[in-house]
């Protein structure tokens, strides 16, 4: 009978599970026996009205749309019947437990493998250093078979079910996901899902003329298409790919390369390349992977006359991988990587869509506030932006293995009274040392001189003036860049969500300026930031009067401060003028527990009136978890320079 109350897709999606559950049973004759079957049955009740409504959206026009739906069906339940017994125990703990990652617990750090510790192996030999940082999640950047030579830092995938020979083997991922697991740490992989790598099977089958395999990519005889296509496209790295095709002439064919050209975007509009993908997700959450950082969202979808980007399928499309992992794979859960304006950044998080997010607006205003020496911009437009939906996460980070992209909100600049583009001019030229005020030794990066656009490279030692004072050999230079580096991971640390340390942050790794000696990196200079670990310089973490010893355990400290601390569980975070541009201040809420961080900008000490303390409802004497110090305030607050205090 049908309930004419429901939307017709409900209707849909109960009539064809009735239809297809028992012919999926058939399939699995002797596998489904025993409990774990039911309990898959049970969240395909749930959760397949969702995928189907999904699924429905995107490809319900498409003839052979139940073959497609039958088909993922068998693609869940097989990945179910082959996930390990660990594995599913750690699914009933995460359904029972959903919101995990909002723990004040949670600390994230990310890293290449083989510039971290040689290859996979060598990882599990330097766990007891991530668990000295307090580290519980490991983002460890794509490993997996990709191109000799230049392959976008392994971006370029050429199998998702094969690891790179040189860092090991899919059993040694295995072991090192089971190792981190036992140790209290989720391992975090990259989803490359937008697009595969030329010399992927499906790329290879389409180079060779195979039909099947031509539409899982964007291939065109001529020029015609593509022409239409960018006329409204941007492209991503002008500098070493200025539109977004190729051409191929072993196949005479122009291929859809949004990135570099030997990666060929895939054909979402094809279901069988979704089917196909979700396939290889669900391989990599069986492997042992809890987090997927979804690459490129923005770009899965293409339609004629838009930008390509941020298109309502590339969210249903997103949102019905969510859903699948929901019925084989529940303790899977998904980061955005959406480097766009801020307002659509927010728009892939949900609890349906991606749970976390990168923080990009926080990232950008942190160094704006460091170059500029006051927090008046961050203090403005943050608070538009900050709240999540209910059960969702910042991932808080200070840089990445990506280049800086001054993506702020004009309007917000123009609101503050700073004109967009000379401030980016300005922050370009401050971040390349090219500014009296300076002390940043960054690089530009894709730089455009007709729009003058262009982002920031180096490491956060670098931009934050280690390099140079440790150059100049100016000890006050070098104090204050460390208090820089510690200022910033104190706020990374404290405000709503996961902090992310890139690793060698900890312990001020600077720039690598030999990356152009090796040909494969020569043409990127994102190599820049992502030196090689140096374990040398790790060992002087142990002696406090070295850099390496003030950063490492300053950054201990901060780590610990967020365990210990309540308030820090959660992503509520309240702004506060503190009456003082230079001045930084939120208000972190939690179980009674509430906790003022405050942040200087300023290279000079900086007043707070103890009226305004007492305003935001601050007593006169407090004690700064930093310092490990009560003060007493009852005139004002002084800051040091580049000081940040967590006051309780
Ligand atoms: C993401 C990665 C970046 C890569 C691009 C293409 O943005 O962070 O490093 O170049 O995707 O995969």
């Amino acid at each position: 009978m049908l309930d004419t109350a429901l939307p017709p897709t409900i209707h849909e999606s109960r009539l064809s599970l009735q239809r297809l559950l028992p012919r999926l049973r058939k399939s699995f004759p002797t596998e489904i026996e025993g409990a774990d079957w039911a309990a898959f049955e049970d969240r395909l009740e749930r959760h397949f009205p969702v995928l189907f409504d999904l699924l429905w959206q995107v490809y319900g026009p498409s003839y052979d749309f139940f073959f497609h739906v039958e088909q993922i069906l068998r693609t869940c339940a097989e990945s179910w019947l082959e996930r390990d017994a660990d594995l599913k125990s750690l699914d009933a703990i995460r359904e029972g437990h959903a919101h995990w990652y909002q723990s004040n617990r949670v600390v994230g750090a990310m890293a290449y493998v083989d510039l971290f510790s040689g290859d996979l192996s060598g990882l599990r030999e330097k766990i007891s250093y991530l668990n000295e940082l307090g580290v519980t999640y490991l983002h460890l950047m794509p490993l997996f078979k990709s191109p000799d030579g230049d392959d976008d830092g392994g971006y370029a995938i050429s199998s998702y079910r094969e690891v790179d020979p040189a860092l090991g083997t899919m059993d040694d991922l295995r072991e090192l996901a089971a190792e981190l697991r036992q140790q209290g740490m989720s391992l975090v992989l990259d989803f490359v899902f937008n697009h595969t790598s030329d010399e992927h099977e499906w790329a290879q089958q389409a180079r060779k003329g195979s039909e099947e395999f031509e539409k899982y990519y964007w291939m065109f005889p001529d020029r015609e298409e593509p022409d239409q296509y960018e006329q409204t496209l941007r492209p991503i790295f002008p500098d070493a790919h200025p539109g977004s095709f190729t051409y191929h002439t072993s196949i005479g064919k122009w291929v859809w390369t949004t990135f570099n050209n030997f990666q060929w975007d895939l054909n979402y509009k094809n279901p069988d390349v979704f089917n196909a993908m979700a396939g290889e997700m669900l391989y990599l959450a069986n492997a042992g992977v809890e987090m997927l950082r979804m690459d490129a969202v923005p770009f899965l979808w293409k339609e004629k006359g838009t930008n390509c980007e941020n298109l309502e399928q590339a969210h249903l499309l997103i949102q019905a991988f969510n859903a699948i992992a929901r019925i084989a794979a529940p303790a899977l859960i998904f980061k955005s990587e959406a480097i766009v304006a801020p307002d659509e950044i927010k728009k892939y998080v949900s609890e349906e869509e991606c749970h976390l997010s990168y923080n990009p607006p926080l990232m950008v205003q942190l160094w704006n506030s460091l170059a500029s020496r006051n927090a008046r911009l961050m203090l403005h437009s943050l608070p538009k932006r900050f709240e999540l939906p209910q059960g969702c996460s910042w991932v808080n980070y200070l840089r990445c293995h990506d280049d800086i992209g001054w993506g702020f909100e004009d309007r917000d600049m123009w609101e503050v009274g700073m004109n967009p583009h000379d401030h980016r001019w300005f922050l370009n030229h401050f971040f390349t040392g090219n500014h009296e005020s300076s002390f940043g030794r960054g690089r530009l990066f894709q730089h455009n001189p007709v729009t003058g656009d262009a982002r920031i490279c180096g490491t956060t030692a670098s931009l934050c003036g280690l390099e140079k004072a440790l150059y100049e050999g100016d000890e006050l230079q070098t104090e204050y860049a460390i208090r820089r580096i510690l200022m910033l991971y104190g706020i990374i640390f404290t405000m709503g969500g996961i902090p992310l340390i890139y690793l060698g942050d900890e312990i001020g790794l600077v720039n690598d300026y030999d990356y152009p000696e090796d040909p494969e990196k020569a043409g990127d200079d994102r190599w820049l930031h992502r030196p090689s670990f140096d374990w040398e310089k790790a060992e002087n973490r142990k002696n406090p009067d070295t850099v390496e010893g003030k950063l490492f355990s300053g950054m201990l400290k901060l780590s610990q401060i967020r365990k210990n601390n309540q308030a820090f569980h959660e992503t509520r975070t309240e702004f506060v003028d503190v009456g003082n541009h230079h001045v930084f201040g939120y208000f972190r809420v939690h179980e009674g527990q509430s906790i003022l961080c405050l942040a200087n900008f300023n290279d000079e000490p900086a007043i707070v009136s103890a009226t305004r303390l007492r305003q935001l409802g601050m007593r006169k004497t407090f004690t700064d978890l930093v310092a490990g110090q009560s003060i007493v305030a009852t005139e004002r607050l002084v800051l040091e320079p580049l000081q940040f205090m967590a006051i309780l």
